[in-house]
């Protein structure tokens, strides 16, 4: 099949990549140039530097003569004449912090794709054609973008829903083996074409392939994504805060004794202070505004919000309330900029917050070291005399006052040995993330300080 992307994010990328794998011949636009020729370079390299996820680089590289990649909208009206389905893959962030989703960017990509579509075929519009809706948008949406067609006159067309599970970090090999496949149509005849689309997955054992309507499969994913949020809320508001106020409770086992439980799981458990990424947050938000626009409360729905937000400001607080420490003139080593590991995405990351809080209390160096996300970041905060990055997170940690982990990079788990033969003992350590709990009594026994979430304020041997 001829298949067109419009977006060539974390979700047109990694989906047109799939779509290659799947045989189809895909086409995919963008409007960012600089994205375009990354990921059109035929280089990993160049490729992960732009989008890093595992195995993208791989597929691009290994079906280039199946995809292609374009800034020119010409090339998409002449792939358009021959086309079976057309993925919409936009961004739809928070407006401010009002809870609702812009849409600009999807409306102008709809009406400029349907001023394209009613010109196709001599304006004879002979091929049917879908738009398949992937971003997550708004549960009414399907009928926006009906209007949107409606109104410059396309014909022979369906509108599909189709919402991305895919997971940061786990994009490619979760896209290639996803749980399920969720299709949102009115009509058969938009079933069968998308039947097609995911014909390896229509027919494999292991997936889960839905067919709903289209506003059941936009609810599906908001929901989805509400449920995962509440849980990680769950699990460092509640669970994590109750074990850093009662001494004597070590997380790790009262997580064994809750995960033990199936109908509680294991997902959730592992990924500590603060739910960043560019999902869980705005998906909340928008369900919210959702409700609440539709004359409904969304108490709960704000709450969770709340909750994860009070968990990184509390952190954060935890510095001055319980080390008594003063930012001014301080250095800080924050190590892990990405939202979690295996993606170089920031987007909401805990490391924008806390970087910020810095700046604002006035840090003197603020020393700055990802594996991945450094070039991302750099586009927040550029380097600076307080602002310093390095290449790699033992340079970052020397001589600091406070050090500070932001992400659950596995190579942060090595880090105590360094710390214990090569850190001055009076540097508190703040583990966002607990990566370095297997070895908190040694680091303690050592004369260093600890804020980690989940645990009470450990203090160092040496200054106690
Ligand atoms: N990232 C995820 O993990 C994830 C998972 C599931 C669903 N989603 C949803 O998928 C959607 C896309 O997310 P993403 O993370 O890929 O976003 P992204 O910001 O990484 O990518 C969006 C791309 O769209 C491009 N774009 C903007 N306006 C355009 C236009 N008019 N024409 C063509 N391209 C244009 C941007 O340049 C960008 O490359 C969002 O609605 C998001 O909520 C994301």
């Amino acid at each position: 099949m001829n298949i067109l992307y419009i977006g060539s994010g974390f979700v047109g990328a990694c989906s047109a990549a799939v779509s290659a794998d799947s045989g189809h011949n895909v086409l995919v636009f963008d409007i960012d140039k600089e994205k375009i020729k990354k990921l059109s370079s035929g280089d990993r390299d160049t490729i992960e530097s732009c989008l890093f996820e595992e195995g993208l680089g791989d597929l691009l590289v290994r079906h280039k003569e199946r995809i292609d990649f374009t800034t020119d909208y010409g090339k998409v009206e002449d792939f358009l004449e021959n086309c079976d389905g057309v993925f919409m893959c936009l961004p739809t962030p928070e407006i401010g912090e009002t809870g609702e989703s812009n849409l600009e960017y999807y409306y102008a990509a709809a009406e400029k794709l349907a001023e394209s579509l009613a010109k196709r075929n001599k304006g004879a519009q002979e091929k049917y054609i879908v738009i398949i809706n992937k971003s997550t948008v708004p549960i009414i949406m399907v009928d926006k973008t009906q209007e949107i067609l409606n109104a410059r006159g396309v014909k022979n067309c369906g509108v599909v829903s189709n919402p991305e599970f895919l997971v940061e970090g786990k994009a490619i090999s979760g896209s290639l083996k996803p749980d399920r496949v969720v299709i949102g149509a009115w009509a058969e005849k938009d079933f069968e074409i998308m039947r097609a689309v995911y014909q390896r997955f229509y027919d494999a054992p292991t997936v889960e392939y839905i067919e709903v309507n289209p506003k059941e499969a936009a609810a599906g994913k908001l929901l989805a994504n509400f449920y995962l949020f509440n849980k990680l809320a769950i699990c460092f508001d509640v669970i994590g805060r109750t074990c850093e106020t009662f001494s004597d409770l070590q997380f790790e086992n009262i997580r064994r004794i809750l995960t033990s439980d199936e109908r509680i799981g294991s997902w959730g458990f592992y990924d500590s202070a603060y739910a960043g990424g560019s999902c869980f947050i705005k998906d909340a938000r928008s369900l919210a505004h959702q409700l609440q626009t539709s004359d409904q409360e969304a108490i709960m729905v704000n709450e969770t919000y709340l909750a994860n937000k009070r968990q990184l400001e509390k952190f954060i607080g935890r510095a001055h309330s319980e080390a008594g420490v003063e930012w001014r003139d301080k250095k800080v080593a924050v190590v892990g900029l990405a939202f979690k590991r295996d993606t170089n995405d920031t987007r909401n990351a805990m490391s924008i917050e806390v970087v910020q809080h810095l700046q604002e209390h006035g840090a003197a160096e603020i020393k700055l070291y990802d594996p991945v996300a450094m070039e991302m970041f750099k586009g927040l905060f550029p380097k600076s005399d307080v602002i310093k990055y390095f290449d790699n997170e033992f340079d970052a940690i020397k001589d600091s006052d406070i050090i500070i982990i932001g992400t659950d990079w596995p190579q942060f788990r090595g880090l105590a040995d360094v710390i214990i033969e090569k850190i001055n003992k009076n540097t508190l350590l703040m583990d966002g993330r607990r990566m370095l709990q297997h070895r908190y009594d040694d680091l303690q026994k050592a004369g260093f300080s600890i804020i980690a979430v989940g645990s009470p304020f450990l203090k160092g041997h040496l200054a106690e």
